[in-house]
């Protein structure tokens, strides 16, 4: 099958090459490093399968200009899928795979590294040590042990991270309105959303982006949660409300904030752009914090992660070319979350 692949960069081309050759050697794969989007869309061309990663964007025009030239698969590099009109695809024929599931430790241990560096300033300390500073003021951290950790969202990924704080001694609050029945095995309680909000020191989000999940941490959140929390998200960027945060790291309200992911990532993350000024002044002033550590949406990115990402992309493929569905189909349907007791917010997808 002939597949172009979008937003690449060499790790993701040297998995998927080590995958593809596993496999037989079934496909033809074209990589582009360029983004997908309305401008870059014609690059498919010709292309029976698109692969696509994070911040690629797949709205009823670019999908329109795709399936217009022979495009019927689209293959998400991802678990994560709100970046695709499921409803214009099925329209235009087009099948949509995903991977559903990568080393979910791999993003649950950069989201244990996130807290643990901000509860004990690691960032902090590793520049002053550098500059021959080894005071120690402003460096106060606290331990886990004892601490109320709440996990909202656990699925693979929030049930590793429950796991993981409940060995440190963490008491794990979990919000999901379809909990884990693995959280009672190392003793994580499932609670409300106002509960855990109210009762945790660390908050750390690992839910999908859904019209309920949009901006769930906002002003109201914060004021319901602990004074001083560390919060981190590593689920989407949507998930929270930059602005608000921003209002709550200055007035204190939250203590600690750890992103490996941003709402306005895409054209960001991913690239280098350390001989650019960066023009979006909401995420420059979120790096002005020394409470605030931001990693560029990194916690996938482990050799495992990675193996398993393009292995499971050429399944799809393969699937789809021989089946017609791919191995691992994202349907229309999947727009369709249970209800919470959330008031819906506006729509992301
Ligand atoms: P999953 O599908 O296994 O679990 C998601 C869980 O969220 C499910 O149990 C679901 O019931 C729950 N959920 C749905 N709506 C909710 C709500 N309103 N409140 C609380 N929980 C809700 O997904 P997985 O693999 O655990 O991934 C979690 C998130 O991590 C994904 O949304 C994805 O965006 C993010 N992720 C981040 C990566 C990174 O590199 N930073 C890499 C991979 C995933």
């Amino acid at each position: 099958m002939d597949v172009t692949i979008f937003s690449t960069k060499a790790y993701d081309r040297r998995f998927l090459d080590e995958a593809n050759a596993a496999a037989g050697g079934p496909h033809r794969l074209r990589y582009l490093e360029a983004r997908l989007a309305r401008e870059s869309a014609p690059l498919g061309q010709g292309a029976a399968a698109v692969c696509v990663f994070v911040n690629d964007v797949l709205d009823r025009p670019v999908l329109e200009v795709l399936a217009a030239s022979g495009t019927r698969m689209v293959a998400l590099r991802s678990a994560g899928f709100n970046n695709v009109d499921l409803a214009a695809a099925a329209q235009l024929g087009i099948v949509v795979g995903r991977v559903p599931a990568y080393s979910p430790d791999s993003i649950a241990e950069h989201t244990v590294a996130l807290i643990l560096a901000l509860n004990r300033n690691i960032q902090r300390a590793y520049a002053r040590v550098r500059e021959g500073n080894f005071a120690l003021e402003g460096l106060l951290g606290f331990d886990l042990k004892g601490r109320t950790a709440g996990i909202v969202g656990t699925g693979n990924i929030g049930v590793a991270v429950a796991r993981i704080l409940a060995g440190f001694g963490c008491r794990v609050l979990a919000y999901d309105p379809r909990p884990s029945a693995e959280l009672a095995a190392f003793g994580a309680q499932a609670v409300g959303l106002d509960r855990l909000l109210a009762e945790a020191d660390i908050v750390s989000l690992l839910c999908p982006l859904a019209p309920d999940t949009h901006h769930m941490i906002d002003r109201a959140a914060l004021a319901r949660m602990k004074r001083g929390v560390l919060l981190i998200n590593s689920g989407h960027g949507a998930l929270v409300d930059t602005a608000a945060l921003i209002e709550g790291l200055k007035s204190g309200a939250i203590g600690h904030l750890g992103l490996d992911v941003y709402e306005e990532e895409g054209g960001l993350f991913f690239e280098d752009l350390s001989n650019q000024i960066i023009r979006d002044d909401v995420f420059a002033r979120l790096l002005t914090f020394p409470n605030v550590l931001v990693t560029g949406h990194q916690a996938f990115c482990t050799a495992e992660a990675l193996a398993v990402i393009a292995a499971t992309t050429v399944e799809n493929l393969s699937s789809s070319e021989r089946q017609g569905a791919p191995r691992y189909p994202v349907s229309v349907e999947r727009l369709v979350r249970p209800a919470i007791n959330r008031t819906p917010k506006g729509s992301s997808l």
